[in-house]
């Protein structure tokens, strides 16, 4: 089998009919951004199949908005903190955070694919304008997106969260059995310390019955994150796009993407040179670079100050572009997010550069993203130095990755991969 049929075979054996598990067992549910991932591989071979995947994902918004990270269709005891846990309050039980909000680009691209899917995306328009609406409502900090969970970034364990995940009290977190360490190697998975955050900053959540106003006083963890700034700001450009196109009233847009450009500002760290992480309660950065600064250009945000910390990163990684920077302390090629080499982000990073005309730190990144597929298969995450695969194996983002853009080269070059 060809590496496009393999990629196809993925979705395929992840497909639950309305909606696409990122992996079998580790994974049981419909993950937000996994799913707009999804939607966009279907899309390259059955389109159909990929306008369905963002109708189940928004299916799950909740009325004030938000579109939750995790749709719990049906109960899988195989994973924790499954809906009994976290208790969300949508139309379909779910998590009571959110996640980095790239559906709309996703349908942009998605609508250029397959243009006869427009009375769809018209339909889906109102809804993901109101998620976004719900983002600059409940989530800003001087015009920077704050996460409220690192669940919430997509990239649990960066080490971007390490300063204000110190200050969480975990001293009553009472008892739980971790799922994730039965599927996948430990040492390739967050530690204790950080699931006892996790856990915590969920039963404050719950505590509140995940009222906004109410959590938002009582929440120890508000960090502005490039991740969700950068992901919104590139979204609000393409529903702006979208909008126009459909007659719709897009001068709050415009409004939201100024806000987003100036907050953007305010993640921008002298220190490191780079886009960092910032407390919102306490006002301090991070001080760590993480791959979530080389977001800018997929934002549309052509900053020539951040790319020389992105060359460098790239220069030690046999596989670029690692998620932490492998010449800082604490660096860990296997452990999730703090050094593996991810091509969901790489998709993110990389298409953004070409978009930007850095097309030698674009080209670098796709390259080694399709030989990271090529050597050692549809993988969660990578060793960049070593290209082992690591986490969850057949994984559902990385073979859209593969289908919507790492397998391109493969093809005009040699036929099929
Ligand atoms: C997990 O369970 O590891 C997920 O990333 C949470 O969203």
């Amino acid at each position: 089998m060809n590496l496009h049929d393999t990629a196809r075979a993925i979705l395929r054996q992840n497909d639950q009919g309305r909606y696409t598990l990122p992996t079998h067992g580790l994974y049981p549910y419909q993950w937000n951004w996994d799913s707009a991932f999804a939607a966009w591989g279907f899309t390259t071979f059955d389109p159909e199949r990929g306008w369905r995947e963002l109708e189940t994902l928004m299916s799950g918004q909740w009325d004030d908005g938000m579109v939750p990270h995790i749709l719990f269709h049906r109960t899988d005891p195989g994973y924790f903190p499954g809906p009994d846990v976290w208790q969300g309050r949508g139309p379909i039980p779910s998590s009571g955070i959110t996640q980095p909000p790239v559906a709309a680009s996703f349908m942009a691209k998605m609508l250029s694919m397959h243009p006869e899917g427009e009375q769809r995306a018209r339909i889906l328009w109102p809804r993901l304008k109101s998620w976004h609406d719900w983002f600059m409502k409940w989530r800003l900090d001087q015009g920077a997106v704050c996460v409220t969970h690192p669940w919430e970034a997509g990239r649990d364990n960066a080490p971007d969260w390490d300063r204000a995940m110190r200050l969480i009290d975990v001293s009553e977190i009472g008892d739980y059995t971790r799922r994730d360490t039965s599927h996948v190697d430990p040492s390739m998975r967050p530690t204790k310390y950080d699931y006892d955050r996790y856990l915590k900053l969920v039963q404050l959540g719950v505590s509140v019955s995940w009222d906004h106003e109410a959590l938002k006083k009582i929440n120890p963890f508000r960090v502005a994150d490039p991740t969700m700034t950068f992901t919104l700001l590139r979204a609000n450009r393409d529903l702006r796009d979208m909008g126009k196109v459909f007659g719709e009233d897009i001068s709050v847009i415009d409004n939201w993407i100024t806000t987003l450009e100036q907050g953007a500002t305010t993640l921008w760290n002298e220190d490191i040179q780079g886009y960092d992480s910032r407390n919102a309660l306490t006002g301090e950065f991070n001080g760590i670079l993480s791959n979530a600064s080389a977001l800018c250009w997929y934002a549309g945000i052509n900053n020539e100050a951040a790319r020389p910390s992105v060359e460098r990163m790239l220069a030690a990684a046999t596989y670029g572009l690692p998620s932490f920077d492998p010449e800082a302390d604490g660096f860990e090629p296997l452990r999730y997010w703090r050094g593996p080499t991810w091509p969901v982000m790489n998709y993110l990073v990389g298409s953004g550069m070409e978009e930007m005309g850095l097309c030698d730190l674009a080209g670098r990144i796709k390259n080694d993203t399709a030989q990271l597929m090529q050597r050692n298969g549809f993988a969660e995450y990578y060793d960049p130095i070593s290209g082992r695969p690591a986490g969850g194996d057949s994984f559902s983002w990385t073979a859209a990755v593969w289908l919507g853009w790492a397998g391109d080269s493969f093809v005009t070059e040699k036929g099929v991969a």
